[in-house]
């Protein structure tokens, strides 16, 4: 079926809120120059109004309606990476709502790229202005796991949402990577699909990667995120089988997240095998750890991840998954 266009286009300008696919998860939309609109996304979500939102944007053309004095390297990495999963923290318009910005001087921007958020963009700046943007953070519940298909955001948020488009899965699976571009250096404060080695060829020596920590200027960076309701474990590859032999015999069903095979046959578990490429896992990821808060078992073991550099952004939502599910 086709997205109804013209009725998300009609609601976001009535202040309502509409859920779309992008590349990475659902995002929640709301008219990111309506303050009051802005603010059902916080109310839908639960969610503490200073965090601040991504403006999604129809294209670069967009971009110094919202930000002011963009450098050379931001106009760059869009030229680069724009549509995609890349969302740029520049210095803002004086006029952006704080509803928007968790009231700080700059502004998260990103041109998605999905077929169905770019014609709800662009439909929406051809009645709303040509550089409207649509205010989006992932569709779920505060602290819980991004959608990445239509039926997890309506788990989520219920009636909470008066619309969500159906784009199919996301193609990516996990947010976009987010790059500060506001001051000197840039700054990655989110890992993502567009992973170090890609921005460096674009930064060259430029670059430095900062894992934010403290004040949570980005929601994805507070420890504890992105989780299940079932508590979840990193257990080392080579240490799998033992450890669901203990469970076993304290008598608890464990559903395992792996990239390697099951090691013995019979076992009382539920296995979700993922991919053992980082790409093919982040596709699969979000939608596993829902499957495993659906299967009734009593722990989530997560076969821990290869340390390099192309697993990092997967290996940071598993860890602020852990840490948010109660696990350790
Ligand atoms: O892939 C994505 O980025 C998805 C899709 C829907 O675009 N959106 C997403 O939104 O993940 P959200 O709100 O769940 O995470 C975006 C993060 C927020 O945690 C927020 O703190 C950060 O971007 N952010 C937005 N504006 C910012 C700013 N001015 N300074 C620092 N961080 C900012
Ligand atoms: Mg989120």
């Amino acid at each position: 079926m086709t997205p109804d266009f013209d009725r998300a286009v009609e609601l976001l300008r009535a202040g309502e809120l509409v859920a779309f696919p992008t590349e990475t998860v659902y995002g929640l939309g709301a008219d990111a120059s309506n303050p009051a609109a802005v603010a059902k996304i916080f109310a839908a979500k639960g969610r503490p109004a200073d965090h601040p939102l991504i403006v999604h944007l129809a294209g670069h053309d967009a971009v110094d309606h919202w930000a002011d004095q963009v450098p050379a390297v931001a106009w760059e990495l869009m030229e680069t990476f724009w549509p995609g999963p890349l969302t740029l923290i520049l210095k803002k318009q004086a006029w952006v709502p704080d509803a928007v910005t968790g009231g700080q001087d700059t502004v998260g921007l990103r041109v998605p790229g999905h077929p169905v958020a770019l014609e709800l963009l662009r439909r929406f700046a051809t009645v709303a202005g040509e550089h409207a943007g649509i205010a989006a953070p992932s569709a779920n519940r505060f602290g819980r796991i991004s959608p990445t298909t239509a039926a997890h955001v309506r788990e989520e948020l219920g009636d909470r949402v008066s619309l969500i488009l159906d784009g199919g899965p996301c193609a990516v699976g996990i947010e976009s990577t987010i790059v500060d571009c506001s001051g000197g250096e840039p700054l990655v404060l989110r890992p993502g699909h567009i992973s170090p080695a890609h921005l460096e060829a674009v930064f060259g020596r430029r670059l430095r990667i900062l894992m934010a920590a403290g004040a949570p200027r980005v929601s994805g960076s507070l420890a504890a995120h992105y989780a299940p309701q079932t508590p979840m474990r990193l257990v080392a590859g080579e240490r799998l089988l033992d450890f669901l032999n203990a469970q076993r015999h304290k008598g608890d069903r464990c559903g395992v997240i792996a990239h390697s095979q099951p090691p013995q046959a019979g076992m009382p578990h539920v296995w979700k095998l993922l991919a053992a490429d980082p790409v093919g896992y982040a596709h699969d990821l979000y939608a596993a750890l829902r499957e495993m808060d659906h299967a009734g078992v009593a722990l989530i073991a997560v076969e821990a991840l290869p340390e390099t550099a192309e697993w990092a952004a997967v290996a940071d939502r598993l860890r602020r998954a852990v840490t948010g599910s109660g696990g350790a």
